[in-house]
């Protein structure tokens, strides 16, 4: 029976493909204010806006691609039970070939009604263009979860969480609940890698390994310790 090994992503693990983090210096929301591009109420007001938006971003994600964290997380699949439950809207982790993806703020790569948030299509191509409507004759929007909107997955997660037989934790500032909270679910005596640069506060937890690197090296570190655990 292969260990569950649960990894909590946040987008320190998408930097080195490219794409931008939120709080670090240039983070993304620098360019914007949160409230006017992720909240329903930017929605509401500015549909337009939201739209082009997102559809920048995701043809950033379009054009990046999976770095070594991404696939190394992928390869320890053949030792462990692999569970993945991102904060990411990118589908780096898919693309790289891991199995068992939770997108805890969904993924930019579907579409959803703006009536029904189970209503999601895939996109081809990288927009979304206003006047796309859903069967129940909504405009499609991003499948994004925005500030202020439930987070459907989060049972879902904190179940995962509380199963860990090892816990990795990779480029997330742990800024945003619910997400934040699920470490809280992982068992005390669990093992927990913390790989960042700048790692979050963690002292209340016990059992961490802090590597503080980028996530490529940091991940590759992570994996040697687990492998040689099993010899
Ligand atoms: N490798 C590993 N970690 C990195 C790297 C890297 N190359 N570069 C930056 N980091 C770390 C930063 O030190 C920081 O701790 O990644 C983390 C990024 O934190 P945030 O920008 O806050 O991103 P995240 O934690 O994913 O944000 C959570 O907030 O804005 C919302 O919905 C959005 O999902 C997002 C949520």
């Amino acid at each position: 029976m292969k260990k569950k090994l649960v990894v909590l992503t946040g987008a320190g693990i998408s930097a080195e493909s490219g794409l931008k983090t939120f709080r670090d210096s240039d983070g993304l929301w620098e360019g914007y204010n949160v409230y006017d591009v992720a909240t329903p109420e930017a929605w509401q007001k500015d549909p337009a806006l939201v739209q082009d938006f997102y559809n920048q971003r995701r043809r950033q994600v379009i054009d990046a691609l999976p770095n070594a964290a991404h696939r190394q997380l992928a390869a320890l699949e053949a030792h462990f039970e692999v569970l993945i439950i991102t904060q990411n809207i990118d589908d780096l982790h898919e693309r790289a070939g891991s199995s068992n993806v939770t997108h805890l703020h969904g993924v930019i790569t579907r579409s959803q009604s703006d009536l029904d948030p189970q209503l999601t299509y895939p996109i081809t191509g990288w927009e979304i263009e206003m006047g796309t409507f859903c069967e129940l004759g909504s405009q499609l929007r991003p499948h994004v979860v925005w500030f202020g909107e439930a987070v459907p997955m989060i049972q879902k997660a904190a179940e995962i969480c509380s199963e860990a037989d090892i816990f990795m934790l990779i480029g997330t500032s742990l800024a945003v609940y619910p997400a934040a909270g699920l470490i809280d679910f992982v068992p005390r005596l669990t093992p927990k890698y913390i790989i960042d640069p700048k790692s979050p506060d963690v002292k209340r937890y016990q059992n961490v390994i802090k590597i503080e690197k980028k996530a490529t090296s940091g991940v590759a570190e992570a994996a040697g310790l687990l492998l040689n655990d099993l010899t």
